[in-house]
C-alpha cells in the first residue's frame, strides 16, 4: 500500500474485507447536506450551518486522531516468551462440568440437590389409568457412597397404562439425528414379577418417540443395566426427555440414571465435543484446575476432596459446590487430567490448602498434616508409577501411564485469610512437597516469606482480587509488569478478564482483555503463565452464577465471546521471544506487543486501537536485513464496545484474515476503530 493519508488507508482497509461505513464517506455526506441547506438558508441559518460544519469537521476521526509511530527492534530478541504463557481456569460454576462439558445429558442423576436429597428435574408419569408415587428412598442404594435411591411405587399400571418418571436433562436434552446415545442405571426390583423397565427418548412438544429400548427384567438386588438409543432422521433439538416406563404393580428403585451422547474421541464418562473443539482452537498450553472457590468449599468439609471423584461413577458420593448447586463429581481428578492429556495442556494442579470461603482455616502444624499428606498422595496418583500405592489405584481407574506434572499450587486466593495463617502452611506443603518431589514447581496463592514459592499467583492489590476488571482499568495498567522485581518469583496470573457483557463477555471486554494481554505478552519473561477465568456458561435461564465468560452454551450449541477470539488469536500468534517496541501515540488506548518466531521467521505484531476513531499509524521495522512486503493481517472488530455474540448470533464478531502488500522497514497503516489486528510478518 503507498503511504497515504488516513481517508486513503481507510479504503483500503475496506478493500481487504472490512465493512464498517467509511468515515470519509460520512464526511461527505455530511458535506453535501451542510452546503445544500447553506445555499437555501438566510444568513443567520448560515452562521449555524458554518459552525455546525466546522464543529463536525473537529470531530471527525480521520482528521482527529494524530499519527502514532511504532519502532519494533526485530535485530535481536529481548527475552524468551514463556511457552506456558496462555492457559486456561477451570472449575464448577456456571454449570461448567454438569450441563457443561461433561457430557452427561441425566440431570440430578443420583437424586441429591443443595435442598438435600431430591427429585428435582424428575417428573412422575402416570399414563392412562396408571398409579403411581415417587419418592427418594434414604434407605438403599447401590454403594456405599450413593445410600440412597429413587423409590417407585406402582399401584396400577399396564399395556399403554404405564407408570414411571422422565429426566428434564440440563435445560433439556440435545437430540441428532442417525446418533447413538448410550446409557446405564442402577436398579433393584422388588419382585421378579414387576418385570422389566422401558426406556424412551420423547419429543416435549411433539411427544414423538425417537427411540425406545427394554431391559426385560430387573433383579432383585442392586444391579447396573447399559441400554443404547439411535436416533433416526429428525430435526436437531433440545426439546427431548428420557422417560423409563414399567407395565406392572409392584415397587422398584434406581440410582445413578446415566446417558451420554458420542463423546470427545469417544471416550467413556466423556466430554462434549463441540466444546473440546473451541478449546483446541484456543491452543490453552496448561489447565489450572480444580478451582478457584470450587477447590476451597464454601465450608471447610465442602472442600474438592479428591479422592472422592475418582474411580467407578457409583463409588463418588457427589458434593456441594461454593456455586449454590450440586456437583455429579463425574468430572473428577482423572477426568481433568485426561482432558489435559486431549488438549496437551500441562496440569496446573491446586491441591486443598486447609482454608475454606467462610474464613475457616486448619492450624499449620500437626492439625495440617493430613491435609499435606493428601496433596502428597493427590501428586502420587497424578505421576505416581502403578508400583506406589496412589499410582497403583489410578491404574485400577483406566490411566495406568502417569501423567506429566510440572506445576502444584496451594490454595486459592489465600489473601482473604483474616488468620493470616497461609505463610505458615505455605511453608508446611512446600517442604513437604518439594522433599519429595524437588523438580515440582510451587506456586503460593498469595505472597509469602516464609520459603519462597517458585511461582506467585498474582493479584490485584487495589481490588483484592483475582484481575477481574473493566475495560478501562486494564486499559490505565497495561505497563503493569514492565517494571516488576525480576528478581522475585515468576508469576502466574491465575485469574483475569474484562468483566462487561453477560452471560458472555463483549467487544469492549476483548479489547480490555487484548491490551492486557499485550503487557501480559511484553513481560513474558517474568510472566510465566495466565489463564482467563471463568471458561464456562451455560447460558439456559438460572444456569449462571458468574457473568462475564468466555464461552457460551447451551444443551444444543455453543459459541465463543469476543474475548474468546482474541485469546485464539493471541495465543496461536505467538513467537518464542519478545521484540522491543517503542511506541508514540497521542492515543491512550492503543496498545502494542511484537514476538518473534525464530523457526518461521515471523514477527507476530499484535496491535490494539480501543478507541472510537480509526488510527493511523506509521510501523518501523529496524534491524531486519529484509521485510516481505506480503503480510497476513487477522482482524477482530466492531462498531460498538457492546457489539458481541450470543448462542442466536454466535458469529457476528470473529476475526477475519485478510493481506497487505505495503510491508516493509517502513510502512502506514490504519488501525480500524475498536479492533484487535495481528500482523504476521516475515523477515530475514
Ligand atoms: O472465577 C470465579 C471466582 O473468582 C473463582 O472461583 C475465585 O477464585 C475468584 O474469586
Amino acid at each position: 500500500m503507498k503511504r497515504g493519508s488516513a481517508c486513503e488507508q481507510h479504503v483500503k482497509i475496506d478493500a481487504a474485507g472490512l465493512t464498517t461505513p467509511d468515515v470519509c464517506t460520512k464526511l461527505s455526506l455530511i458535506l453535501r447536506k451542510t452546503f445544500s441547506y447553506f445555499h437555501k438558508g438566510t444568513v443567520y441559518m448560515r452562521l449555524v450551518f458554518a459552525g455546525a460544519l466546522l464543529l463536525a469537521t473537529a470531530s471527525l476521526p480521520c482528521f482527529s486522531q494524530a499519527t502514532a509511530h511504532l519502532t519494533v527492534d526485530v535485530a535481536e530478541t529481548v527475552a524468551k516468551v514463556s511457552p506456558t504463557l496462555y492457559g486456561i481456569m477451570s472449575e464448577e460454576i456456571n454449570h461448567s462440568y454438569d450441563g457443561g462439558l461433561y457430557a452427561e445429558m441425566v440431570s440430578n442423576r443420583t437424586f441429591k440437590t443443595v435442598k438435600g436429597l431430591s427429585l428435582e428435574n424428575w417428573v412422575l408419569i402416570q399414563n392412562g389409568d396408571a398409579r403411581a408415587t415417587m419418592e427418594v428412598d434414604a434407605s438403599t442404594g447401590p454403594s456405599a457412597a450413593l445410600r440412597h435411591s429413587l423409590m417407585l411405587t406402582v399401584a396400577s399400571a399396564g399395556p399403554g397404562a404405564e407408570a414411571g418418571f422422565y429426566n428434564t436433562g440440563f435445560w433439556g436434552m440435545a437430540m441428532r439425528p442417525k446418533t447413538a446415545y448410550g446409557g446405564s442405571f442402577w436398579a433393584k426390583a422388588e419382585s421378579p414379577l414387576l418385570g422389566g423397565v422401558t426406556i424412551r427418548l420423547v419429543n416435549d412438544k411433539t411427544g414423538e418417540v425417537a427411540d425406545s429400548t427394554s431391559i426385560p427384567s430387573l433383579g432383585i438386588a442392586w444391579q447396573q443395566y447399559q441400554y443404547t438409543l439411535r436416533t433416526g432422521e429428525l430435526n436437531p433439538s433440545a426439546d427431548y426427555h428420557l422417560e423409563f416406563l414399567v407395565e406392572h404393580p409392584g415397587t422398584v428403585w434406581f440410582q445413578l440414571i446415566s446417558l451420554f451422547p458420542p463423546t470427545y474421541k469417544s471416550e467413556a464418562n466423556g466430554k462434549r465435543t463441540d466444546l473440546m473443539e473451541m478449546l483446541t482452537a484456543l491452543h490453552p498450553a496448561f489447565l489450572r484446575f480444580p478451582g478457584g472457590n470450587y477447590l476451597e468449599g464454601e465450608q471447610l468439609n465442602e472442600h474438592f476432596e479428591w479422592k472422592k471423584t475418582i474411580g467407578p461413577l457409583v463409588d463418588r458420593p457427589t458434593h456441594t459446590t461454593p456455586w449454590n448447586y450440586w456437583s455429579s463429581d463425574g468430572m473428577g481428578l482423572l477426568e481433568f487430567l485426561t482432558w489435559c492429556e486431549d488438549l496437551h495442556m500441562e496440569p496446573l494442579l491446586a491441591v486443598f490448602s486447609g482454608y475454606s470461603l467462610n474464613h475457616e482455616h486448619i492450624k499449620p502444624g500437626k492439625d495440617l498434616e493430613p491435609y499435606v499428606q493428601d496433596a502428597l498422595d493427590e501428586i502420587e496418583y497424578v505421576t505416581g508409577g502403578v508400583n506406589t500405592r496412589w499410582g497403583a489405584e489410578r491404574a485400577k481407574d483406566g490411566h495406568p501411564a502417569p501423567f506429566v506434572l510440572k506445576y502444584v499450587e496451594i490454595g486459592n486466593e489465600e489473601y482473604h485469610d483474616p488468620s493470616g495463617t497461609y505463610n505458615a502452611r505455605f511453608a508446611q506443603f512446600y517442604k513437604a512437597i518439594k522433599h519429595r518431589y524437588p523438580a515440582l514447581q510451587i506456586v503460593a496463592a498469595a505472597p509469602v516469606t516464609a520459603v519462597r514459592p517458585d511461582i506467585l499467583d498474582d493479584n490485584d492489590h487495589v481490588l483484592h482480587t483475582h484481575f477481574y476488571r473493566t475495560a478501562q482499568q486494564f486499559f490505565q495498567d497495561v505497563h503493569h509488569y514492565d517494571t516488576y522485581d525480576r528478581s522475585g518469583p515468576k508469576i502466574l496470573v491465575g485469574e483475569w478478564a474484562t468483566r462487561e457483557g453477560s452471560p458472555t463477555t463483549n467487544l469492549g471486554a476483548a479489547l480490555g482483555d487484548a491490551a492486557w494481554m499485550t503487557g501480559l505478552e511484553r513481560n513474558s519473561d517474568i510472566v510465566v503463565m495466565a489463564s482467563y477465568a471463568p471458561l464456562f456458561v451455560n447460558v439456559s435461564p438460572g444456569a449462571m452464577q458468574w457473568p462475564s465468560d468466555l464461552i457460551g452454551y447451551d444443551a444444543m450449541t455453543s459459541y465463543g465471546s469476543p474475548s474468546y477470539y482474541a485469546q485464539v488469536m493471541f495465543s496461536t500468534h505467538l513467537g518464542d521471544g519478545i521484540l522491543k517496541t517503542n511506541l508514540e501515540t497521542p492515543n491512550p488506548r492503543l496498545f502494542e506487543s511484537a514476538t518473534y518466531d525464530s523457526k518461521t521467521h515471523v514477527v507476530h505484531l499484535k496491535l490494539v486501537n480501543a478507541a472510537s476513531t480509526a488510527q493511523p499509524l506509521e510501523v518501523a521495522l529496524t534491524g531486519a536485513a529484509h521485510v516481505q512486503s506480503e503480510a497476513t493481517v487477522t482482524t477482530l472488530r466492531g462498531r460498538t464496545m457492546q457489539e458481541t455474540n450470543s448462542i442466536t448470533d454466535p458469529k457476528r464478531i470473529v476475526p477475519v484474515t485478510s493481506k497487505i502488500s505495503n510491508a516493509g522497514a517502513k510502512f502506514s497503516y490504519t488501525l480500524p476503530k475498536y479492533s484487535i489486528q495481528v500482523f504476521d510478518i516475515r523477515v530475514d
